[in-house]
């Protein structure tokens, strides 16, 4: 396995090939801690790895360097799948001096004791010097968390992205020319969507001034580096940071005894009857979240619809919903339909959310008593239609 980025620079990172969940995500390919070391006149270690595998971390570098002789740990962002592993690092290197900015140190310092570390805390635009090389640290307020910060070296044309551009995906290879680009483009925009899209404004605003850096690798917290892509990652996520959507009407739905599941194909019928339009249909309760968030990415107009249980919406939808809301997708038109047995329930709880979700609803909500009547097949049909008329633009 190459670890090697350039001459003095390795991967030291951990590979989880078992890992399937990543606070709801699910990672089907796995994930990859990615930990870098800079070998110059001073040592560096940018970012960590999960605790659980910092004793791998440590071993890698090792191999290496002797762990006495790491000067400097860089920590970019304080979110515990990279940074659990820094106070196993801070105590198994004894002269390294942690490297983060204020707002890392007193998230770090929340999660673990710090009171022993030897710090320094940079500014946005500082440089840190390690002798052939520099190091250039650049905030990135909320890509992903408050104090993210990605790190440059200009010598090396190398910028340490941490979340950014990232993927979920365990793999022996570390570079995007070694693998198909299909598959990292699309777990990079699975990524996108679960983790990032809520931050889009952030990334839209960074983003000019990351492709203005000299750049001919990019080295991100997850996944292989981009070497040879570039242009391809950074293109991808301009277009979704800008929330550009595509003609495309999903049809998301929950049902225990199939009502709710036939309006959801008559909405289906009413979308494919427009040209020119990709129609969706997930079935939430056999989909999954992570699946769900990304075929929204870029999303014009989404049915949502439930089965009326206990006076609540499904508890599958409830879920979706409330993962949507936080993930913000970029969709524009909703409509709410379901079924119901005898009183108030999902259909009204749906259609009273959407709007909340800033999206507009393009005819009142479709609810059913038990099957629905044709006339009721009929405004569903008519709403898909609706759907994809928006969708078009
Ligand atoms: C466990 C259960 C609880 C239900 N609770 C309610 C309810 O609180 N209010 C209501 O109007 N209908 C309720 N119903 C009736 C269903 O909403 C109704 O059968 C509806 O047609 C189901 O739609 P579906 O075929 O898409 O599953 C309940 C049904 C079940 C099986
Ligand atoms: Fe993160
Ligand atoms: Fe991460």
């Amino acid at each position: 396995m190459n670890t090697q980025l350039k001459p003095d620079i390795h991967w030291v990172g951990y590979i989880d090939w078992s890992i399937r969940d990543f606070h709801s995500y699910n990672t089907k390919r796995g994930a990859t801690y990615n930990s870098y070391l800079i070998q110059d006149e001073k040592n560096v270690l940018v970012d960590t790895v999960k605790y659980l595998y910092a004793d791998k971390l440590l071993q890698n570098v090792a191999e290496l360097v002797p762990l006495d002789k790491i000067d400097y740990v860089v920590c970019n962002h304080a979110e515990p799948d990279h940074a659990s592993g820094v106070a196993d690092v801070m105590n198994a290197c004894p002269n390294a001096t942690l490297v983060c900015n204020a707002k890392c140190l007193d998230t770090l310092k929340a999660y673990m004791d710090g009171s022993n570390w030897k710090t320094q805390v940079v500014a946005s635009g500082e440089e840190l010097s390690i002798g052939k090389r520099t190091l250039k640290f650049i905030f990135t307020p909320m890509v992903h968390w408050p104090e993210s910060m990605f790190t440059y070296c200009p010598e090396e044309k190398l910028l340490f992205s941490m979340d950014a551009f990232g993927q979920h995906l365990a793999t022996s290879e570390r570079f995007d020319d070694e693998l198909p680009l299909d598959l990292i483009l699309e777990e990079a925009r699975t990524y996108y969507a679960n983790i990032v899209m809520p931050y889009s404004a952030q990334v839209a605003k960074l983003l000019p001034s990351a492709a203005a850096l000299d750049i001919d690798m990019i080295a991100p917290a997850h996944g292989v580096v981009w070497r040879k892509n570039i242009p391809a990652i950074l293109e991808a996520y301009t277009a979704w940071a800008a929330r550009k959507t595509k003609a495309k009407v999903m049809i998301v739905y929950d049902t225990m005894w199939n009502s709710t599941a036939i309006m959801a194909d008559q909405i289906f019928k009413g979308a494919c009857s427009v040209d020119g339009v990709s129609v969706e249909k997930i079935f939430v309760r056999v989909s999954d979240l992570t699946q769900l968030a990304d075929a929204s990415l870029d999303c014009a107009a989404m049915a949502v619809g439930s089965a009326t249980l206990n006076t609540k919406m499904m508890p599958a939808m409830a879920a979706a919903l409330n993962y949507l809301g936080g993930l913000k997708p970029p969709v524009k038109f909703g409509f709410a339909f379901g079924s119901c047995g005898w009183g108030k329930g999902a259909m009204e709880e749906i259609a009273e959310i959407l709007p909340k979700m800033g999206w507009e609803l393009v005819a009142p909500g479709v609810k059913s008593k038990f099957r629905p009547t044709q006339e009721q097949l009929d405004a569903c049909f008519e709403a898909g239609k609706l759907l994809a008329q928006k969708a078009l633009g």
